[in-house]
Formats: structure tokens, sequence, C-alpha cells
């Protein structure tokens, strides 16, 4: 069985986070969404449970049934590695947007590696459609009020909706 683990902040999940989880659910038999708790960047708008029940909504309104069963969906702190270990899977899967996601990507990877030898990184390009997509500008969009139907699922507009511009 080929388990892998798609780590993120997910601050919010975007089409583009849909496209690669659907892809990488095509080829592993079970695939983790790893909310990571706390993420570096920046302080997130939705607190972990949100960020959890919006992906797992737009998870189970976009992907077949069977597929949406084969993906789960948690939280973590701590080292992916050691979340992928605790999971007993050997992939972590990326999207590369752009050449610009290469660098911190390829770091990563190799960190990642050099951690756990056992867990190899792969990568999905996103779909073109969806390349431009990043959370950030979605948040500045959103909070500045304007459309972001195109970029995020319902279940993430619902939640932006929810609290107009108070991000
Ligand atoms: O969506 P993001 O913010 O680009 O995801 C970054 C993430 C969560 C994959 C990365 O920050 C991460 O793996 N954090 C967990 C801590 C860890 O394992 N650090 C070493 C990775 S090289």
């Amino acid at each position: 069985m080929k388990i892998a683990v798609y780590p993120g902040s997910f601050d919010p999940i975007t089409f583009g986070h849909l496209d690669v989880v659907s892809r990488a659910a095509a080829v592993f038999d079970q695939v983790y969404f790893a909310v990571l708790v706390n993420p570096r960047k920046s302080e997130p708008i939705f607190a972990t449970d949100e960020r959890l029940a919006a992906i797992r909504e737009a998870v189970d309104e976009s992907c077949p049934p069977d597929v949406a069963a084969r993906i789960a969906i948690e939280s973590f702190d701590g080292l992916t590695v050691d979340f992928c270990r605790g999971r007993d899977a050997t992939f972590v899967v990326r999207g590369l947007r752009a050449i610009s996601d290469f660098e911190s990507e390829l770091q990563m990877a190799h960190t990642n590696r050099k951690l756990a030898p056992e867990i190899d990184t792969v990568f999905f390009m996103t779909a073109l459609e969806h390349s431009y997509l990043s959370s950030s500008l979605v948040k500045e969009i959103s909070a500045l009020g304007g459309d972001v139907t195109q970029m995020v699922p319902p279940a993430v507009v619902r939640r932006l909706n929810a609290r107009g511009r108070s991000l």
C-alpha cells in the first residue's frame, strides 16, 4: 500500500491544492492532508479546526466518493517526516506552481530526505489554470472585498463570507 502525506498550511485551501491532492490520489492508495498547526509564515487567519473542516468539505464536494474516502485530513505539529512515520507514509506530496517555488521546495525535499531517507518527495505540477493561486493572495483579496470564488472551493468562500472583511 502506497501512502503519501500532503503537508501544508492550507490557510485556506485553494483550487490549486485540490488539484494536487486529487492527482496524488490517482497515484497513491492513501493520501493524508497534513495541516500544520502553526505555520511559520504568518499568523493563520483560520484556526486549525476551521482549516480541517473546510478541507474535508472541499474534498467531499469535489472528489468522487471512492477518491474522497482515500483522502484523510489531519493536523500536525512538529516535523513532517515524523508525521509521515506515524502514518507509515513513505512519500511526501508537494505542488509546484512555478520556477519560483523550486528553490525552497528543493531545500525542503533534500532536508526531509536527510532526516528520513526512507521518505521521498513527489512533486505535481499544479494545473496551469491554478498556477497563479496562493493562499496569501486569496486572504488579501478577500480582506479587501474582492471575489475569490474562482480561486477557492465553496467551503472556503462560505467561511470567508461569514467573516466579512474582518480577516
Ligand atoms: O503550505 P506551506 O506553508 O508551504 O507548507 C510548508 C510545510 C508545512 C510543508 C513546511 O513548513 C513543513 O514541513 N513544516 C513542518 C516542520 C518541518 O518538518 N520542517 C522541516 C521541513 S524541511
